[in-house]
């Protein structure tokens, strides 16, 4: 087989090397009868829609039985899109198998925890280990790939949707067997497996590959073994990216030109999916994304473009879905403010994002989504949204140029770690109030209202080269992981750690001597015990901000180390909050409680001013706007919902979406 070069973008089926940003929907004319697809095909043209992503839950109309194929509807709709100058970001159609195949192979439907069937109705509903599942998806992918290879409107393939959005946890015999054997090909002996799972506690230990099983439901008030937990994480991820090779690796044998992707979904809490190690994997990344209603809202969705920026490479990447407006799956779904629209979209393109892309094109009439707002709603095209939707066509349309520049990196980071995320709130822990990624996230809404740009880059990713790194909740530390952060901080490097960090190794093993035990030195303090604190407890710090969730007892042990904060109240009333071990020009910090926001700003502030790393916004937009930088563009986001005056930032600027983002070019 042929080598393929990674990150390969879309393949325009017409002037290739024009730049121009890709702006679309999933497109699901199969929900609609023919005369509406004409229509759709003149109201893309009119909200200048180049890309629609195709053919995504159509599996029980491409194959409507085992042995029966219905192309004539999909061939029609390729060539209308291709009629009219749109491209297709053609799906692999494996995301929702029909009725016909599970009623015919109940073995491909995944079982839960307790033991019960995950039953057919609604989608995402087979087992990501299952060879007959595989077979089906692969015969499906295959004729798809014959078909429509040299389609003129092919510009990538798109494997499945959103892979373990539903599916990530299989405890069914299939995930049993596959279980079985990643744990071989990880720990070679099942003396190896006993020792990294600490067996010899309750009489765990395994004679033989055969006994081992996923964590199932325990017995009540129990709880599985943590590394045989933690191992069924990065299994089942890795089980997920199994099935996306193998039908990349299909894709590829039929059409080593066309680009492939799948659609991350990487956004608030979804945590399953270990995208650093799947980014690879793409010839570009994709992701989708849903704004979170609250009041970190904004700022979450900017933090994930950020990461997902970084995952590919400083590389363009394709914001496969985001809403026009109301979603439909919160408990209280909120139609978007004017001009968030707009916002929300460029906010993505700010962080490397080539592609805006939505779910829907039309909005649905029937089926689960019906109340999902789309780029033309109920309503029609006579509406505020199928506006909003036009105007920022013309709006992507003039910022083309932007297409293909890459981010610029920022002098600060947070480092971003999918086994501390899942290993840091694993149960029988200290305190099950802990929250990696809200916490992960308060430090970047710190920043942002500094006007500090900080890149949100993965853990094992090249970070060495920012100035100030904030690892928050980085409790699983490998060694080399700690030799790592010893040789940054050694070099000159600032880093930022928090509470419950550096504490267990690769196998949730807990380094002994003393917490932060991995960091311990670096840090130059030692904790013999954690202080969580209850829900409604409250400590005050001699900054004046308030501590909640965690304290620790920290001794400091070594003389470079100072105290920057103290606690005032509770157990550790006197005792270090904050410290700081210089060593030459570089230091490492470490933050005991959590602090929120508005107590990491002020901190943020004095760390960042002793790291040199400036703000780079004039004090007056500092909060309230937020910097992102792509080549020569730089984006000014409005994190307000007033109107406000940028011409404190001088330059050529262009309000490119009233009230919502300015972008200047230098
Ligand atoms: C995504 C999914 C889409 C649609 C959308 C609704 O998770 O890929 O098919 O369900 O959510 O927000």
């Amino acid at each position: 087989m042929p080598q393929h070069p990674r990150h390969r973008w879309l393949r325009w089926p017409s002037e290739p090397g024009r730049p121009r940003l890709a702006f679309g929907a999933d497109y699901n004319p199969e929900q609609w009868p023919r005369e509406v697809w004409r229509e759709d095909m003149r109201a893309m043209k009119t909200a200048g829609v180049n890309i629609v992503s195709l053919a995504i839950f159509s599996w029980a109309r491409i194959q409507p039985r085992a042995a029966a194929w219905d192309f004539a509807w999909l061939d029609e709709v390729m060539d209308l899109l291709h009629g009219h100058g749109i491209a297709a970001d053609l799906a692999t159609a494996t995301a929702s198998p029909p009725p016909w195949l599970t009623a015919a192979h109940p073995e491909i439907l995944p079982v839960d925890r307790d033991g019960r069937t995950v039953w057919p109705g609604a989608r995402q509903h087979w087992r990501p280990t299952s060879p007959v599942f595989r077979a089906h998806a692969l015969e499906l992918v295959a004729a798809l790939a014959e078909r429509y290879g040299t389609h003129p409107a092919l510009a990538a393939w798109h494997v499945n949707n959103e892979l373990g959005c539903h599916n990530v946890y299989d405890y069914s015999d299939d995930a049993a067997r596959a279980f079985r054997l990643w744990l071989r090909r990880r720990y070679g002996t099942i003396g190896a497996l006993n020792h990294a799972w600490a067996t010899t506690f309750w009489s765990q230990t395994y004679g033989d590959w055969e006994q081992v099983l996923p964590p199932r439901r325990p017995a009540p008030g129990s709880y599985p073994n943590p590394t045989q937990q933690l191992d069924f994480k990065r299994f089942s991820s890795d089980a997920l990216r199994e099935h996306l090779r193998a039908e990349r690796d299909l894709l590829r044998q039929y059409t080593p030109d066309i680009p492939v992707t799948t659609n991350f979904l990487l956004m608030g809490d979804t945590r399953g999916m270990h995208y650093a190690e799947w980014a690879a994997e793409l010839d570009f990344v994709a992701n989708d994304h849903y704004v979170i209603p609250g009041p970190q809202g904004l700022d979450e969705l900017s933090f994930s473009a950020n990461l997902v920026g970084n995952l590919a490479g400083g590389r363009p990447w394709y914001l496969m879905e985001h809403s026009t407006s109301a979603v439909n799956w919160q408990p209280v779904n909120k139609a978007k403010a004017p001009g968030e629209l707009a916002r929300d979209s460029l906010t993505h393109v700010a962080h490397g994002a080539d592609a805006v892309c939505f779910f829907q094109w039309r909005q649905s009439a029937g089926g689960a989504e019906k109340y999902h707002s789309a780029m033309i709603p109920h309503a029609g095209e006579d509406s505020d949204v199928f506006r909003a939707v036009t105007e920022l066509g013309a709006t992507l349309r003039d910022l083309a140029p932007v297409a293909g520049t890459p981010r610029e990196p920022a002098r600060a980071a947070i480092l971003f770690d999918w086994e501390s995320w899942w290993a840091s709130e694993q149960d029988s822990h200290p305190s099950d109030r802990v929250r990696y990624r809200r916490e992960a996230l308060d430090w970047y809404t710190a920043f942002l209202n500094l006007g500090i740009r900080a890149d949100v880059v993965p853990a094992h990713g090249a970070w060495e080269r920012y100035e100030l790194v904030v690892a928050p909740i980085l409790y699983m530390v490998p060694r080399p992981l700690a030799d790592r952060l010893e040789a940054f901080v050694d070099a000159g490097g600032h880093l930022v750690t928090t509470y419950f960090s550096g504490i267990v190794d690769e196998h949730e093993h807990v380094w002994l001597g003393g917490y932060p035990g991995a960091l311990r030195d670096l840090l130059g303090l030692r904790i013999e015990e954690f202080g969580p604190l209850l829900d409604d407890e409250r400590v005050a710090l001699d900054d004046g901000s308030t501590g909640t969730l965690w304290t620790d007892r920290i001794d400091v042990v070594d003389p470079a180390t100072e105290v920057l904060v103290r606690y005032t109240t509770g157990e550790q009333a006197g005792r270090p909050a904050v410290t700081r071990r210089a060593l030459g020009p570089g230091s490492a910090a470490y933050v005991s409680t959590r602090l929120g926001p508005a107590g990491l700003t002020p901190l943020l502030a004095t760390l960042a001013a002793r790291a040199g790393v400036p703000s780079e916004l004039p004090a007056a937009l500092r909060g309230a706007v937020e910097l992102a930088v792509r080549g020569a563009h730089r984006f000014l986001i409005n994190r307000t919902d007033r109107p406000l005056d940028v011409s404190a930032l001088a330059g050529p600027g262009r309000v490119l979406a009233p009230r919502a983002v300015m972008v200047v070019t230098s």
